[in-house]
């Protein structure tokens, strides 16, 4: 019953890398038609190896997987395979990370990785009436100098951009870091967020707040261990796009029972949950839902609650984020009749 719930419940997805829903089969057909060697010979081996110990063993073999993404088309494929799966998830709009580095380092121009995207959102939003929004996220595990390049190269297509975040490697790669390139993101009117309090220390939170000035922060499921911080992020409402699954995969939280999603819930943060790199962790955001409602019971409230903060956290207008709370609301008064 609260799996019918979940499926029909009306949300945005903010925490997604596109490059992380590259699934397997997708991963081959775009091996093949680029002509690019992979060290597995099938999908379920491709399947068998995503056992992660941490971010980085994941990372390593996530940004192998992108290397077979080389043309326009690529990113199109990738992007519609995606937005058409969570279309039937009844996701109504997302917030869609790319890493933009882990293509233009292999020579592929930052064109056709942002044409390719951008193509299949406008296709989702003529199709399925899906609103969407790209944010460029810097890979902190290459310099500042690399991040402001970046940025330079993707001003070209400023219009199609609606913020940047920071991602990758966390711990030794402290937000700090980024401090000048996110203040010229600022300057160009770009929306700001960033991982940090994912592996890192919830010091990497505060960073992110007052030398990023984020107004949304990724993970940040350390900020329990800081009561300070805790305070701060509810007297400023800062939202977090918390990834239960990806946690638990990358043994953030040995188990999902051990997640502290319900506590941020309960000490009144704006909580909402994603996916982060379904192909990779085995689930998308319905999932994520309904494994995490089961491992913390939480209640219908909890779920509905979490659906709206999804819309609230968004960048969205507000007039089109009244609209999608008052859906929501319509969708669980029919539930009740
Ligand atoms: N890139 C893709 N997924 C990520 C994650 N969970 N943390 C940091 N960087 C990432
Ligand atoms: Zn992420």
């Amino acid at each position: 019953m609260i799996e019918e719930f979940i499926k029909k419940l009306p949300k945005a997805e903010l925490h997604l890398h596109i490059e992380g829903s590259l699934e397997p089969e997708l991963l081959f057909k775009l091996a093949d038609r680029n002509q690019v060697d992979l060290p597995f010979s099938s999908v379920e081996e491709v399947r068998e190896a995503y056992e992660f110990s941490d971010l980085q063993s994941f990372l390593d073999i996530y940004y192998a997987g992108a290397g077979v993404l080389l043309e326009t088309e690529d990113f199109f494929d990738l992007t519609w395979a995606y937005l058409e799966r969570v279309n039937d998830e009844n996701v109504k709009h997302v917030e869609i990370f790319f890493d933009p580095q882990t293509h233009t380092d292999r020579g592929v121009p930052m064109r056709k990785v942002i044409t390719g995207i951008h193509k299949a959102l406008e296709q989702a939003k003529q199709q399925f009436g899906m609103t969407s929004y790209l944010i460029l996220c810097f890979l902190r595990h290459l310099s500042e100098e690399a991040a402001m390049e970046t940025l330079q190269q993707a001003l070209l297509f400023r219009e199609w951009i609606e913020g940047v975040g920071l991602d990758s490697s966390e711990d030794g790669f402290p937000p700090k870091i980024f401090e000048r390139v996110f203040a010229k993101a600022s300057e160009e009117g770009l929306r700001k967020v960033a991982h940090a309090g994912e592996e890192g220390p919830a010091e990497y939170i505060w960073q992110a707040l007052d030398l990023l000035g984020v107004s949304r922060i990724d993970h940040g499921v350390k900020c329990t261990e800081d009561e300070k911080l805790m305070e701060r992020l509810l007297k400023e409402k800062v939202p977090l796009t918390v990834c239960p699954l990806s946690n638990t995969k990358l043994r953030v939280f040995e188990k999902m029972e051990d997640h502290n999603l319900k506590e941020m819930l309960n000490a009144g943060l704006c909580v909402t949950i994603n996916s982060d790199d379904p192909a990779y962790f085995g689930a998308y955001i319905n999932d994520n839902f309904l494994v995490t409602q089961r491992a913390l019971n939480l209640s219908l409230k909890d779920v509905t609650e979490i659906a709206k903060n999804s819309f609230r956290a968004s960048f969205l207008p507000q007039d089109s984020i009244d609209y999608h709370l008052s859906c929501i609301e319509e969708y669980v008064a029919t539930q009740n009749e």
